[in-house]
């Protein structure tokens, strides 16, 4: 049985923070960000955990800070980082942790949102379009995986996408 923690997750851009927050007034939960969280721990930015120690000790990070919202976090919302939920053991420990609600946006509207955005160490340099659209595909099927409940959110106002997710939630939370 999972804890009463709202664990978003979603590609970059999918709008997990925008929503986060205003869920977090919704349900009066507080509201965490995992991105947020670990550069808190290392001290330093995203993007200086990628270019200094590489992806692969963000992803051991990632990991790490799951263990730690398993055992201490309840009543939360928990917007997560796009990678979050890759790797299996993530996905298992995100299942425990809360429900898990995939934020899904199509990869024109990440573009959109995201054509000026420096601050995403997978999407610089050349060619952000591609890079969107391959990783997209790419991680689809794994997000599905992961999910409780998958929102589609192009073309639809912040109260649609809220109720959608207020009303799984509370019918989930019913059901235990
Ligand atoms: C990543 C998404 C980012 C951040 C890091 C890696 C990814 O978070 O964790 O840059 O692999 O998709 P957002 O989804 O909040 O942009």
């Amino acid at each position: 049985m999972s804890k009463q923690n709202v664990v978003l997750i979603g590609f970059m851009g999918s709008g997990k923070s925008t929503i986060g927050k205003k869920l977090s007034r919704v349900l009066n939960y507080r509201l965490l960000d995992t991105d947020a969280m670990i550069e808190e721990r290392q001290g330093k930015k995203i993007s200086e955990i990628f270019a200094q120690d590489g992806e692969a000790a963000f992803r051991e990070a990632e990991t790490e800070l799951l263990e730690y919202l398993l055992q201490k976090e309840e009543h939360c919302i928990i917007a997560t980082g796009g990678g979050m939920p890759l790797r299996p053991e993530n996905a298992e420990y995100l299942h425990k942790i809360g429900t898990v609600i995939l934020l899904d946006a199509s990869p024109k509207t990440i573009l959109e949102r995201l054509k000026d955005d420096t601050t995403r160490p997978l999407l610089m340099g050349d060619n952000k379009e591609e890079k969107v659209n391959t990783l997209y595909q790419e991680r689809l099927p794994k997000y599905t995986a992961a999910a409780d409940c998958v929102v589609h959110t192009d073309d639809k106002s912040f109260y649609g996408i809220l109720n959608e997710i207020e009303t799984f939630y509370r019918n989930k939370k019913h059901e235990k």
